[in-house]
């Protein structure tokens, strides 16, 4: 890798900077990725993997959704599970006939980068962006360390798909970007197992010992989730233990129990919610996990992160064009309605299936909330609208 200067540098080889990549690509603008870890790391990391019915055609109408149509699992409804008592929520009725799809988000990711290697845009992995500089000027630069030592990357634009905890938000000074945030109380523990799963549509549960999540990858592949403590460590969790309270939490008379096999991945994930603001600073953009992380109840994350880079795509498209700068400047306020939204939602969602603590007051208020949305079809399709996706685009949330 030598110093170059490209169009638009993306920092982060995730759903964000490989779709934003992919986009830009197809209409001509030049990009370079640049990735920390290896190919197989991005590729292997398993993250949530739910999409929304607007960002599944999205996904499709730019070309890279064929094995998404092809091997994904639709679906048109979602389980919610109280007191033992299993509730169905019948989305696509509550919803014009809209589903989700399951879809593992590394498979998006693999996708995404066969497509990339297929175009022979230019991608590095291995690569760490340790500094951004020049973001108020016309050639906004990055410093690149690589085994070979240390080269420059500029372009018009910097772009920081680069996840929490990231540089690119790191390099802006101090006092420019406003930072929300929320930590619960609570972690998620889980799990990829060999295992077909028992049931075909995911599970959210609610049980005095805690929460769970029966989720799936394929007809062979489940996933599954156990809310714990947030100091919990994997190395208390045998794979009996991680069995046996999933057992416990998700029993039902009305259904199977769940079933069993060997568990291939495993991993605790805190629950937080961070939204960054604005989500620019000169020519320096941020997109995805980089500018806002969602609790991971309701699977939003990945939906966010691409409905990000589908308004900015079009924003440096325009620019290029046309020399027209209107989206970029909109980019950051288009984004933060449609962020605010889901972070609303996943908080919602956390707080209605989560014990926060021992209050019976606040105890009674969520299963209050949880009666209502499994009894109510008004109540119902607010979270239907919400879990399957609102529009894309700026009109979806004008009014807010
Ligand atoms: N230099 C280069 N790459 C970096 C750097 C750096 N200094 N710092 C981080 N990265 C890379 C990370 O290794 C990671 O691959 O940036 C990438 C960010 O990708 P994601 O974390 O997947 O974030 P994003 O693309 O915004 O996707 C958001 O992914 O995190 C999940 O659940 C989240 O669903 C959400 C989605
Ligand atoms: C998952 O399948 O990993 C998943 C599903 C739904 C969620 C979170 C994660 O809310």
């Amino acid at each position: 890798m030598e110093s170059v200067r490209t169009q638009v540098v993306i920092i982060g080889a995730g759903p964000a900077g490989l779709l934003l990549g992919h986009l830009l690509e197809l209409e001509g603008v030049d990009t370079v990725i640049v990735e920390t870890r290896s190919l197989d790391y991005v590729q292997q990391r398993v993250r949530a993997g739910v999409i929304e019915y607007g960002i599944a055609n999205f996904l499709e109408a730019s070309g890279v959704g064929t094995r998404m149509r092809a091997e994904g699992l639709v679906h048109h409804g979602i389980e919610f599970r109280l007191d033992g008592a299993s509730h169905r929520i019948a989305l696509s009725d509550l919803y014009d006939g809209r589903a989700i799809t399951v879809y593992g988000q590394q498979e998006i990711v693999k996708d995404l980068i066969a497509a990339r290697l297929t175009s022979g845009a230019p991608l590095f992995f291995d690569a760490t962006v340790t500094a951004v500089v020049g973001h108020s000027t016309e050639r906004p630069t990055v410093t690149v360390r690589t085994s070979d030592g240390d080269r420059e990357v500029s372009g018009d634009y910097v772009i920081g798909c680069d996840g929490s905890h990231g540089v690119a938000s790191a390099s802006v000074p101090t006092g420019v970007l406003r930072r929300y945030e929320r930590v619960y109380p609570f972690s998620w523990l889980g799990i990829l197992a060999e295992a077909p799963p028992a049931a075909e549509e995911l599970i959210y549960c609610r049980h005095p010992q805690g929460f769970a999540l029966y989720s799936m990858r394929s007809p062979t592949l489940s996933r599954l989730y156990l809310g714990v403590r947030p100091d919990e460590v994997l190395d208390a969790w045998s794979d009996e233990r991680i069995w046996d309270e999933l057992t416990t939490r998700l029993a039902s008379d009305q259904s199977a129990s769940i079933t069993q096999g060997p568990i291939i991945e495993r991993g605790i994930t805190p629950m937080r919610s961070v939204v960054v603001a604005p989500m620019r600073y000169g020519r320096l953009v941020l997109a995805g996990d980089a500018a806002h992380i969602v609790p991971p109840t309701g699977a939003k994350g990945l939906n966010l992160a691409i409905s990000d880079v589908t308004v900015l795509a079009e924003a440096l498209i325009d620019s290029y064009r046309s020399g027209n700068r209107s989206g970029l400047a909109e980019y950051s306020r288009t984004c933060l309605r449609r962020v605010w939204r889901a972070e609303h939602f996943s908080y919602w969602m956390t707080t209605m299936l989560h014990q926060l603590g021992e209050d019976p007051f606040d105890n009674q208020l969520q299963l209050s909330q949880l009666r209502y949305i499994v009894s109510s079809e008004a109540a119902a399709r607010t979270l239907a609208e919400n879990y399957v996706g609102l529009p894309l685009g700026h009109r979806a949330v004008a009014a807010d």
